[in-house]
Order: C-alpha cells, then structure tokens, then sequence
C-alpha cells in the first residue's frame, strides 16, 4: 500500500506507537517483577537488575539509532526497533531464568531507546508548522496509553494463569500485540519527506507532502521550495553538532535530564511501594494506585494534546514547573511536619497535582522539542543525544529512589524535597536558555539557529 491510500490520522498514529511500546515496557514490570522474582527465586540485586536492564538497553538503543537514521531513513530503522520489539517481547515472555530475562529485557531496551529517538523528529518531520505542538504529543500520548495499559493488564491477568502459562508472562506477552501492528504500521507508513529531500529524492517528497497537506491550509509545493532552501545549504557534517546547532544540544540535554531530574517516574515505578512502605498501605491496593496514577497522567496528557498549539511552548513549560515545584514543595513541608496517618491524603491529592503539571508540559514538550530543535542534516543524530540524557536520567532516578527513600527512613518528603530542587532549577533554565518553536517551521528554526551562531561569530 502506498503512502497515498493512508489517512492524515492513521499516519500519525501509527508513526506514533513506539511510544505505546515505550510506556508499555517500562511500566509493565512494576507488577510484573515481584512474580519474576518469586518464580525464578531472584535476590532484591538481581530483580533491580531486571528492572533497570531496560533502562541500559535504553540509552544504547538512543545513542546509536540516530546517525543511522540520517543515512538509511526514519522509516527504515522504524521497521528495524518494530522486529526488536516482537524479539524482546517474545524473549521476556519465554525467559526460562534470570540471564534470558535480561538479555530480552537489554533487546526491549534496545527498541524502546530506538522508537524514542526516533519518532519526536519522524513527528516533526511530517507535521505541519500550526498543528505540530499537537501532532508532536501524540507521543507522549502513546506514551502514557501503554503504562496505562500495562497496569490495566497487570491488573488482568495477576493471578490468572491462563492455559497453565504463569500470570508474569502474559503480562510481558501482551506487548506483542503492539509490536506487531508496529511492524505492519512501519511497512505502509510513508518516509519523512525532510529526509527524502536530504536525499536529493524530491518527487517522492512532494508526494508524501501533498498527501500530508491534503486537508490543512498549507502549501506544499511552497513548504518543499523551504526544505529544498535549507537542503542545499553548505552541510557541516557532525561537526554542526558542536558549530550552529551546539546551543540545541544543550537544549536537548538541559530539557531531557530535567524532564528525570524532577522525579516523575519515581511516581511511574515506584508509587505503590512508596505508599505501602511509607503508609502502610495494604499490597493488595497497590495495583489500583497504579491504575489511578495511570488514568490521571493519561487524561492530562490528553489536555496537553488540546492545548499544545494554543500557548508558547515556553509558557505551558514554565506553568508546569511552577505547579510540580509547588505540588511536591508542599508535599514534602507536609511528609515532615506531619504523622504518617495525616500526610497520606493529603501527598495523594499532591502527586495528582504534580501528574498533572507533568503531564501537560515537561511530559510531552520535551519530546516535541526535541524532535524540532535540531537541523535536518543532524537531526537523527541530535535526537540520540538527547534521547540518550533521558535514558541516562532515568536509570539514576530509578536505581537512587529507593535508596533514598530508606535513608529518609521511608518518609517520601525526602526523595521529593530534592525533586522540588530540580523542578525550581527547571524554571530558570526555560526562562534563560530554552528558545520558542511555536508556529515556526522546521526550516525557520534552523534558519533562525544559523543566523544567531552567525552574528555571534562576526561580534567575536
Ligand atoms: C518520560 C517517561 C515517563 C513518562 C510518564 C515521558 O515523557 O520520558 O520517562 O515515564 O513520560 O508519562
């Protein structure tokens, strides 16, 4: 089927279900590894390392994605992460112990890492300057549909071993239904019409854009004319990383580390623990913690959709920082001054808050950004950088929360007063050094990036 036959909508969800995949295989083994851990007699060392090996597998899987995907396509290497989820989904499920339980979980990684450096600029690149705020968050939408589907399928098959296979496996099974419409969607999904153009194969640019445009007021032909303009500027290679677009790499490390550094997956993985370690919650809640957790950051994200081409980037960044920074301030004031009894509901109605500030901001513009900062003969490069940060910020959220949380002795205040630090320090990096892509095309953000580098150059 060709590129022609498909519909604006479908392309864009489909273009977008790695992020299924991505939030589908993180917040999958929150239920998950506690059965692992009792069915292969795992110690605590080796059940972190099931959980965390995603994570390595991860920041491998950004870093080395992007610069293939300059060279051999977006589509391409899309097709390639959707074989490594079939084969890491189909590993995990099968896993006899605990080294084929890594080894699967390093190759979902490996995908996981792949699909997030490379849809935000696959989004990017297909999108139209007014609606790409929108289109752009559709990741992060698929992002938080797979966590919450992930806990609604713990929720479903715990304890129900289904055709005598153990509950644990069909938990990591089910991500095999998306993977595959993944590998289907990737075969029929059109290449990114930036990239053709950087491959001097303009006619099938053009009709990729046209069938784009089909529906909206943008001109293509004129939109071909810009990426053509840009195109053909002298390419610095590699090199542009750190001349022009060095800024943008900054942006993207600041932007990704952040977006960890503030804390939302200790909510992500680690919520229930914290409220049964903390407040003595009964286990058998945990999972509807989860599945609360997982509603509010999926309905919020829906918000940010609706939102995204309304305000200035910069403004909903800034707007979120503010409410995580107060939400979490509070809680943690709250967590020590407070008894344990006193403070749960009140940090429960916090957190909501604080997912809410996430999950209309720093949750899907960091990945938007990155996907429209960085110049087009860099940008697959550029997004494996900052993709890679993302990863790198997770792992160290992930492996130090819990440690912290025991050396405050279990009183979430403390792991959430350094989160508060980190979302204060976010304010003052989107007030000095994240720049405004709103409305703009891809094309004029570069033009706008060469431009200052230029000037600067000449006033030194
Ligand atoms: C982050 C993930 C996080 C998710 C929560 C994403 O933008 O990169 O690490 O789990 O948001 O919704």
């Amino acid at each position: 089927m060709r590129a022609k036959h498909l519909s604006i909508f479908f392309i864009f969800v489909f273009g977008a279900l790695g992020g299924l995949l991505f939030g589908f295989d993180t917040g999958i083994i929150s239920g998950a590894s506690p059965l692992i851990e009792s069915n292969f007699n795992l110690n605590i060392e080796q059940t972190g390392f099931v959980t965390s090996s995603v994570l390595i597998g991860s920041s491998i899987g950004a870093l080395s994605i992007g610069t293939l995907s300059d060279r051999f396509g977006r589509k391409r290497l899309l097709l390639f992460a959707s074989i490594l989820f079939l084969l890491g989904s189909g590993l995990s499920m099968t896993a006899g112990g605990f080294v084929s339980m890594v080894v699967a979980r390093i190759i979902l990684g490996f995908a996981v890492g792949s699909a997030s450096a490379l849809t935000p600029a696959y989004l990017a690149e297909l999108a139209d300057a007014p609606h790409r705020g929108s289109l752009g968050t559709m990741f992060q939408l698929m992002i938080t549909a797979g966590i919450l589907l992930a806990y609604v399928s713990n929720l479903g098959f715990l304890h129900h071993n289904l055709l005598g296979i153990r509950d644990w496996r069909w938990m990591l099974g089910s991500a095999l239904i998306p993977a595959a419409i993944l590998f289907v969607g990737s075969l029929i999904l059109p290449e990114s019409p930036r990239f053709l153009v950087e491959k001097g194969r303009v006619d099938e640019a053009r009709d990729v854009l046209h069938q784009l445009r089909k529906k909206t007021n943008e001109d293509p032909d004129k939109e071909l004319a810009d990426i053509q303009k840009v195109a053909s500027l002298p390419k610095g290679g590699m090199k542009e990383l750190v001349t022009f677009a060095r800024p943008a790499v900054w942006v993207a490390i600041g932007l990704m580390l952040l977006q960890q550094l503030v804390g939302i997956n200790s909510v992500i993985y680690f919520l229930p623990q914290v409220f049964i370690k903390g407040f003595g919650f009964p286990e058998s809640n945990a999972i509807w913690i989860s599945v609360g957790i997982g509603v509010v950051n999926f309905v919020c994200t829906i918000l940010a959709y609706q939102i995204m081409d309304k305000f200035n980037r910069r403004t909903i960044l800034l707007f979120g920082s503010v409410v995580m920074a107060i939400s979490i301030g509070i809680l943690s004031v709250l967590n020590f001054t407070l008894s344990v009894q006193a403070a749960a509901v009140p940090t429960m109605i916090l957190i909501a808050i604080y997912i809410f500030g996430f999950a209309v901001s720093w949750g899907p513009i960091c990945w938007l950004m990155l996907g429209e900062i960085f110049p087009l003969n860099v940008r697959g490069a550029g997004n494996s950088i900052g993709s890679a940060a993302n990863w790198i910020g997770n792992f160290i959220v992930s492996q130090f929360f819990l440690v912290l949380l025991s050396m405050f002795h279990n009183n979430v205040g403390g792991p959430f007063a350094v989160f508060t630090f980190f979302a204060i320090v976010s304010i003052f990096f989107v007030i000095y050094v994240v720049p405004e892509t709103r409305g703009k095309t891809l094309e004029a953000i570069e033009l706008e990036m060469r431009q200052k580098a230029a000037l600067k150059k000449s006033s030194n």
